[in-house]
């Protein structure tokens, strides 16, 4: 299944200029900036995409490495990024299993709505797995975005959320995009992207790291999914 994504994901797409997207990230960012004080911190972000998250960042912070699979986002990223000379992106293999040849610690790890396009719970496990080798004790990962199976999903907080933080028009619009464009929506009802079991993961990871959180605050524009904040 996921080969299917990582070719989706490969080419230019609905999302990579999404006004919707970019409202994902300045959420995202202001969220965590509040929680972990990203100020000259070595962030990592897998996963990275055409760089939304890293844009924001770099207002406080420019000790980033940003990871993808796809050649299309790595390259728009060394392009956007080429002036800033403590950024640095990579190409990696699929599920990131071998961060460990960044030969580098991070104090805090993003990994943005990339996991529902792997292929099953052990890949999530291995990638937490891989995570920890560039870390450090305290460093902070936040794997956010992530699909419940025992999610239920909320219409109402979904539109509403997007109405008090001024994206509903960009919703909609996406949603009019996604309508015109159905090769997202086909790959989606062809490959189902992964719904976990989100306890259970955080079972099998507990003894990994020092602390395991679940997180059901609407960190991001889909509202109705949860986070895992891991410590190591
Ligand atoms: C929805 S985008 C999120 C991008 C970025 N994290 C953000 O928040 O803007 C999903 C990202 O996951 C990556 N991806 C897709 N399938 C993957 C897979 N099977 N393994 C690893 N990464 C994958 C894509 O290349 C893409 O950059």
């Amino acid at each position: 299944m996921s080969n299917k994504w990582i070719n989706y994901w490969s080419k230019k797409n609905i999302w990579s200029s999404s006004k919707l997207w970019k409202k994902n990230s300045i959420i995202l960012f202001n969220y965590s900036n509040k929680k972990f004080f990203l100020k000259n911190k070595k962030i990592l972000d897998i996963g990275c995409g055409s760089g939304e998250l890293i844009e924001n960042i770099l207002k406080i912070s420019n000790n980033i490495c940003g990871v993808d699979i796809s050649n299309n986002y790595v390259s728009t990223c060394i392009k956007k990024f080429a002036q800033y000379k403590d950024i640095k992106i990579y190409l990696f293999k699929k599920n990131y299993d071998e961060l460990f040849k960044l030969n580098k610690k991070f104090d805090i790890i993003f990994c943005n709505s990339v996991i529902q396009y792997f292929s099953n719970e052990n890949q999530v496990i291995n990638l937490i797995k891989s995570v920890k080798k560039v870390s450090k004790r305290g460093t902070k990962f936040l794997i956010s975005d992530i699909m419940d199976k025992n999610d239920k999903k909320d219409y109402i907080k979904f539109f509403s959320y997007s109405i008090l933080r001024g994206y509903f028009f960009s919703l909609i619009f996406q949603g009019v995009v996604l309508f015109f464009n159905p090769k997202y929506r086909k790959l989606e009802n062809e490959y189902q992207l992964l719904e976990v079991d989100i306890k259970r993961i955080k079972k099998k990871i507990d003894k990994l790291c020092k602390k395991v959180v679940i997180l059901n605050q609407p960190i991001t524009v889909n509202v109705n999914r949860k986070h895992l904040l891991i410590e190591f």
